[in-house]
Parts: C-alpha cells; structure tokens; sequence
C-alpha cells in the first residue's frame, strides 16, 4: 500500500477521533456549568483516583494495603453519588462520551486481539476506497466481478458472425475466469498481461474495472487511464521544464503500480514521440514483471498497422489475449431503460 495514502488516512484519523474527544468534552463541560454539584463529585473522584495511585508507589505493604481499601470503598460511593445525580438532574450520561464512527477501534484504526496489535477493518476499508479516489477509477461500486452479469452475452454459436467456435457466452465464462485469476495473482511472474480486443459495447472497460477493484482490495495499487490522457500527460511531463512534484509521483507511478490499466488504446493520435513513450512504458513494466492490462477497439491487424512491430512482438507474446465477442450491451441496456 501506498505510503502517502497511508499517512494521508492516519492523519485523517487523529483529526477526527480528536474532534470527538473534544466535543465531548464541551457538552460536559457545558453541562457542568449548569450544575456545578457535578463537577464538584466529578473533582473528589479525580483526585481520590490519584491519590489511590500515589499511594501504590509510596507506602509499605501492609498500609498501603488497608488504605487502598479504604480509598476504593470511597471511590465507589462517589461513582454511584455521580451516577445517582446524573439521574436526578434527568441528563443522559452517554452524551459525555465522544461518538466514534467505529465502535471496534474508537477511530483510532487499531485493534488489539490476544495482545496482537491490528489495523481495523475500517482503516483498511478507508485505505481502499482512499486508492479508488486516487486512481481515477469511479465506476468500481457498480463494475465489479460480483455485478459482472453474463445474461448479455448470447449462447448461440455462430463462426461466421462472431469468428470464433465458442458462443459468446461461453467466450465471455472462460475471459471473466482469466481476468479473476489474474487479478489474484497480480504479483505472480507466471501470470501474462491482459489484452482485451473487441467492439464497442462488450464489456472491456468493466472488466478491467473489475480486476482493479480486486486488486485495490487485495491492498495493491492501480493505475487507470485512457491511452489518450495518458499519453498526453507522458508527453507533457516529458517536455515541461519546471515539472512539479506531484507530477513526477504521477509519472513514477505509471511504472511502479502493481497494475496499469490503459484503456482505449488506439484511439488517441498518435506521434513518434508518444509512440515511443508507450513503448517505453510497456517494456519497463514488462521488465519489472508489472502487470498491464490494456483494451483496444482495434483488432489485432489493425493493431499492427497502427503501432511498430517491436510493440506488436512484445504485446503478443507477453499478453493473454482476450477477445470478446457478442451484441453491443450500451445498446441492449438503452433498450431496456
Ligand atoms: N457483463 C456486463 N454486465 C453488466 N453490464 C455490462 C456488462 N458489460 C458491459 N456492461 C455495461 O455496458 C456498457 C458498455 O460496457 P463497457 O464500457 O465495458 O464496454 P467496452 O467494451 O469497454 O466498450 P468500448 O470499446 O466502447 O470502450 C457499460 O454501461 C457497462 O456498464
Ligand atoms: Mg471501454
Ligand atoms: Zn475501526
């Protein structure tokens, strides 16, 4: 995980558990204000609780022990006479403690169990949807492999329209397991990059929004971006004379992500100079073993049209290809609508 994001939430964190305490504390104070008789008790219970402590590391056994007992019989009549006048002056007790958001880890994002310290299922859950924000990605609370719906996707086989033997159901099953196990096993050297081809409409996006979603849950990061504004933000850094930090990060980050997604590749314009970029990218990350998925409309003739042979080569030859195949499902979810 992120280290930036990581702090980011910690302190988030503190501020707010912080805010809590302190509210609190002025509705009690507030409270004592009108009823001074409280504040009084609450006094002689704060200073009874450290004398009992001073006591402990000053007397001998033997006083120290008889005395403490005394102290403690006084301490509980005093908390059951504050709990008595709280209920007399009719005030409900609970608004004197902070409200934490999460009842497991009062907002500090740490449990401990059996004397292991953890992160708190909200703090991780707050990091996740932090990446999310950061990534670019927004769909990922509707495209996910659990909303992935393969009714679209007809049964009938049929060559000659689709090119391939399977139906597209059948073709879709077998990419939506592919994409599952690569985006489990998203540090696995074995496992091939993604390259989804296809027309408009079949799902491309919201899959590759599905892996990110698994992978960002599974603690990595990810990068979204279409193949325009990506290469577009490539090339202005590249030729920017004063580049800022955060736009180097942006740039760092682009070959250190566990997963790059680049999506719609082969719609932007390309140049020789963003033509080389990409390569760059690619053979970088294919180097790092960094897994990439990228999806196009073009096919795969068109693709060799568009781009040289050397990124052809390595696009083949380290990527899974998947194509997908059926009837455009923008279209079929207009119509129902
Ligand atoms: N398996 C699916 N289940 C439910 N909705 C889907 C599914 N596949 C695609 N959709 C929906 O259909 C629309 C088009 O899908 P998507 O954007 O993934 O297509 P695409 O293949 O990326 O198309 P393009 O090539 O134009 O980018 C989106 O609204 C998406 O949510
Ligand atoms: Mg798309
Ligand atoms: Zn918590």
């Amino acid at each position: 995980m992120n280290n930036d994001i990581y702090a980011k939430i910690k302190r988030e964190y503190d501020l707010k558990r912080q805010t809590k305490i302190d509210n609190a504390n002025r509705k009690k104070q507030e409270i004592y204000e009108k009823y001074p008789e409280l504040a009084k008790i609450e006094e002689e219970i704060n200073n009874l609780a450290l004398s009992i402590t001073r006591n402990i590391l000053n007397s001998d056994d033997i006083t120290r022990q008889v005395e403490e007992e005394n102290m403690k019989a006084k301490l509980d009549k005093l908390k059951v006479k504050y709990e008595n006048e709280v209920k007399r002056l009719n005030i409900d007790s609970s608004i004197f403690l902070p409200e934490f958001d999460c009842k497991i880890c009062n907002d500090t994002g740490i449990v401990q169990k059996d004397g292991i310290v953890e992160t708190c299922k909200c703090f991780k859950q707050a990091l996740i949807n932090e990446s999310y924000k950061q990534s670019n990605i927004n769909k990922l609370e509707e495209e996910n492999f659990e909303t992935f719906d393969i009714g679209f996707y007809s049964n009938k086989r049929d060559k000659e329209k689709y090119g391939i033997e399977k139906s597209p159901l059948e073709n879709i099953e077998h990419i939506r397991n592919i994409a599952y196990i690569f985006a489990e096993h998203i540090d696995d050297k074995d496992q091939k990059n993604l390259l989804f081809v296809g027309n408009t409409g079949l799902g491309k996006t919201f899959l590759a929004n599905a892996i990110a979603k698994k992978v960002l849950e599974n603690g990595k990061t990810v990068v979204y971006q279409t193949a325009p504004v990506l290469m577009d933000k490539v090339i202005e850094y590249k030729f920017s004379y004063d580049k800022t930090g955060k736009q180097k990060e942006q740039y760092n980050d682009i070959f250190d992500v566990d997963l790059l997604i680049i999506d719609d590749l082969g719609t932007e314009t390309m140049s020789n100079n963003k033509f080389t970029e990409l390569f760059n990218i690619i053979n970088t990350r294919l180097l790092n073993n960094k897994k990439i998925v990228i999806s196009t409309n073009l096919t795969l003739n068109e693709l060799y049209k568009q781009y040289d042979e050397r990124v052809m080569s390595r696009l083949i030859g380290n990527f899974t290809i998947c194509k997908f195949v059926g009837e455009d499902i923008r279209l079929k979810k207009k119509r129902i609508n």
